[in-house]
């Protein structure tokens, strides 16, 4: 048979997961890469690329469902890009990603492993972020439901944005990601909005007022809001806030932010705190079990999206570090210094390193909360910030721990790594694929001496990895 675009193959098995989400089988000695569906499912699929070695395509009738499927617990679940492994049950999704650690050390990285530890799964398996942006649109995206019911084209709506299309947007009723307040918080804002005749934005022609929604929460239920408008208008900023701060005494940080350019990132943009305190306070307990420690976030400070699973995540790098008392630790992608302070108690010194002056900001009010007097932090670009200047005034590290974005890190740091030649280098990170590329240059002079895979993200294809680097 030829195949071309549409050609129907008729009962595939679908035989595991591939990195990005998509069902991997074989038909005709090539790969096929299959969307909706789960592995272990046999389905008609329709192609939608043919190339020389692989295929592309989308099932169109599932003939048989696999045992490793799990009913979908969301509404939106098939149009929100969020929580696409509902349809797997727990722990095939675990097993999906510490494979997909493994393929990428050894395939991108060429690396030999030890024995990879079994991965940590998620205590929370919805519920678990601490977290969420929502989108407002003047014109929200309507379903085939909606609009056989009825429905008609051009309501407003808040909620995400659906993937791969920036300006489509559909209205979010129930998200079980955040707890409970958050869904409530979200459609009072809209409702109030609709009420009172403020208008949504429009992303496409970009007029309009609201434009974006995020909120924060700590796990003792502390908020944090933060509105984004198109200019400013204190009485419409009144109607929503205020109806925020009555409504939700939970909600500590009430802020917003005037934002006239083409796109939603604050982190060049002025925040107004409206009531309240301009950051929240999050709680972690102490790696060695002896009390509490202290985090204040404020409104653009990272913090790992999942806080439960974040203490987990932390004790394996504190524990893979194995501190003694006398090091010198750089830790670099500080954030607010949340694993520069969770470790200074067991080191001489910690140095942590970061682009978000706010963050650096609130990092070093970190340290004064927790009694963390042997920390320092600096802002900037790491590619420039740690140089051989940078190492010459503040000492050559004995441990470096590593915590990049999912670009991973930028050569000429990994260059550095390697011209430090510190005795260990712990790496996490929430992308495998760029980690293993930042592993294979640094193996020219670590050895790989532990693996440990950790879910922060159930429900999604998401895998975070913690490795340990020893000099050879
Ligand atoms: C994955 S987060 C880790 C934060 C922190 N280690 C934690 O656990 O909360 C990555 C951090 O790297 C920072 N970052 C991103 N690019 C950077 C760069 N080029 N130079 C320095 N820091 C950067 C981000 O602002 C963010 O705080």
């Amino acid at each position: 048979m030829e195949l071309k675009k549409g050609t129907l193959l008729s009962s595939i098995r679908m035989e595991t997961m591939a990195a990005e989400g998509k069902c991997v089988a074989h038909y005709d000695g090539r790969v096929l890469f299959t969307t909706g569906c789960a592995p272990g499912d046999v389905a008609d699929v329709e192609l939608t690329k043919i190339k020389s070695n692989f295929l592309e395509g989308k099932a169109v009738n599932i003939i048989e469902l696999s045992p490793d499927r799990d009913e979908p617990f969301c509404m939106h679940f098939g149009l929100c890009g969020g929580c696409s492994w509902q349809h797997i049950q727990y722990r095939t999704q675990l097993t999906y990603k510490h494979q997909q650690v493994i393929d990428n050390l050894e395939r991108i990285g060429g690396l030999e492993l030890p024995p990879v530890n079994a991965i940590i799964g998620s205590a929370r398996q919805s519920r678990y972020r601490n977290r969420l942006d929502f989108t407002f649109t003047a014109s929200r995206w309507m379903t085939r439901e909606e609009l056989d019911a009825g429905g008609t084209m051009g309501q407003p709506g808040l909620g995400f944005h659906i993937p791969k299309m920036y300006d489509r947007v559909f209205n979010v009723e129930t998200c079980h990601l955040m707890d409970t307040p958050v869904d409530k918080l979200r459609n009072l804002v809209r409702d109030t909005a609709v009420k009172n005749d403020i208008p949504f934005f429009d992303l496409r022609r970009q007029v309009g007022y609201l434009r974006t929604l995020t909120i924060r929460m700590t796990q003792a239920g502390e908020m944090m809001v933060i509105l984004q408008v198109a200019y400013d208008e204190p009485q419409w900023l009144e109607i929503i806030l205020d109806t925020i701060t009555a409504n939700f005494p939970e909600a500590r940080s009430v802020n917003y932010i005037i934002n006239g350019k083409r796109n939603d990132t604050f982190h060049d943009l002025n925040i107004i705190t409206w009531k309240g305190d301009s950051w929240i306070t999050e709680k972690m307990e102490r790696p060695d079990g002896k009390g509490q420690l202290n985090f204040r976030i404020g409104p653009k400070s990272f913090y790992q999206t999942n806080s439960l699973q974040a203490e987990v995540l932390y004790k394996e790098a504190w524990k893979m570090a194995g501190l003694t008392g006398s090091e010198l630790v750089y830790d670099l992608y500080t954030g607010t210094g949340t694993i520069a302070n969770y470790i200074a108690a067991d080191c001489k010194k910690v140095i942590g390193l970061e682009y978000v002056a706010a963050a650096v900001e609130d990092a070093k009010v970190n340290a004064q909360l927790n009694g963390n007097l042997n920390t320092d932090f600096y802002a900037g670009d790491m590619k420039d910030l740690l140089s051989e200047s940078f190492i010459l005034e503040h000492g050559k590290p004995d441990v470096i721990i590593t915590d990049p974005p999912r670009a991973g890190m930028h050569e000429d740091v990994v260059k550095m790594l390697l011209r430090i030649a510190a005795e260990k280098i712990v790496y996490i990170s929430c992308n495998p694929a760029t980690q293993a590329r930042d592993l294979k240059w640094l193996s020219e002079s670590y050895r790989i001496a532990a693996v440990q895979p950790v879910d922060m993200f159930p429900q999604t294809m998401h895998v975070e990895n913690i490795v340990l680097l020893t000099r050879k």
